[in-house]
């Protein structure tokens, strides 16, 4: 019983001072932490390579210890595998990108008392759209061979990465012989086309402009909308389905990628946080149930829906009869 209590406190503790070990992170990787340490370093060593304060500096080490993060020995830490997966540049699974964008979401998230206040977002963090872009790499990678698989590629030919982003869906159907267009805004083309390239992919073309104005082209055997629908209100995300509809050739396939939401919208929690997200950072976003996107594709024109969830996110289908 007294066990039960400790647990549930701990846990409680954890809830809500959560922020302290996210923040030890973020800061460790804004400053580069991880790639300095290398095969082992001493605080002093670091603070004067980094030029930061050591008493400040070794606290932060100690902080990053305890978060299985650098291991210390005597006075030397060293990368733990942990760290060298997720925090050195160049490894596949690579995040420091996706920690820089929390960077930014962080200043947002501080303004959520007057964000749920006023219901109007809070943009404050300064964007760097070539980190935002390099981070839905990062998150996209751990992900796309099981969206691909999850996609039934037959007779596919043509295929339209709308709002592509970085082109990691792209660049995975292109490895499969698929010609790919990747649309989406002339300043996230600019990052693609880098990341494409470094990627060593061919049968990719781009094509910039706004999907809600511009066309789209087509007739495309398949389209993917990978996290794009969140950012939208219904009426934008019901307009650009039906807009996407008409791109598609006969038999061909929406496939929406979103994070998993249960229709109580209570859960799953990533889902449920990520429709915070969405509240801070725009006007009428928000994290949708895998019912209403089939309602919005059904009510396009397709039919045939058929909904597959994978860990966190789902993927909805429909089909042009
Ligand atoms: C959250 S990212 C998703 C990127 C990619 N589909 C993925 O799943 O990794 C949203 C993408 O939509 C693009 N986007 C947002 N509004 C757009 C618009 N009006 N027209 C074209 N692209 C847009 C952004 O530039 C960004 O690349």
């Amino acid at each position: 019983m007294k066990r039960a209590k400790h647990d549930a406190a701990a846990a409680f503790a954890q809830l809500w001072g959560g922020f302290r070990a996210s923040r030890v992170l973020l800061t460790a990787n804004n400053l580069r932490i991880f790639e300095q340490v290398g095969a082992g370093t001493s605080a002093s060593g670091l603070a004067s390579v980094l030029r930061t304060d050591l008493r400040a500096t070794e606290i932060l080490l100690d902080a990053l210890a305890a978060l299985g993060l650098l291991k210390k020995q005597k006075v030397t830490y060293s990368l733990t595998p942990l760290a060298k997966q997720f925090l050195l540049p160049g490894s596949p699974a690579y995040q420091g990108d996706m920690l820089r964008h929390a960077d930014t979401l962080w200043k947002s998230w501080s303004g959520l008392d007057e964000v749920v206040r006023s219901g109007m977002p809070n943009r404050t963090g300064e964007r760097d759209h070539d980190v935002f872009i390099r981070a839905m790499h990062n998150n996209a990678l751990p992900r796309v061979r099981q969206v691909i698989s999850a996609l039934d590629l037959r007779g596919v030919r043509q295929a339209l990465d709308l709002g592509g982003g970085p082109g990691t869906y792209s660049i995975a159907l292109a490895k499969k012989g698929i010609a790919v267009t990747l649309f989406d805004l002339p300043n996230t083309i600019d990052v693609a086309r880098e990341i494409v390239r470094t990627a060593g992919a061919k049968k990719i073309s781009f094509r910039g402009g706004d999907f809600h104005f511009d066309d789209i082209g087509g007739p495309y055997d398949l389209v993917l909308l990978s996290q794009i629908l969140h950012s939208h209100g219904p009426l934008e995300n019901r307009a650009l389905l039906a807009k996407t509809f008409e791109a598609l050739a006969p038999g061909g396939t929406i496939a929406v990628h979103e994070f998993s939401l249960d229709d109580d919208r209570a859960g799953p929690l990533p889902g449920a946080l990520f429709s915070v997200n969405m509240v801070v950072n725009t006007s009428e976003g928000r994290s949708y149930t895998a019912r209403e996107i089939g309602s919005w594709l059904r009510e396009a024109g397709c039919s045939g829906i058929k909904t597959k969830r994978l860990g966190d996110t789902v993927l909805v289908l429909g089909k042009k009869k």
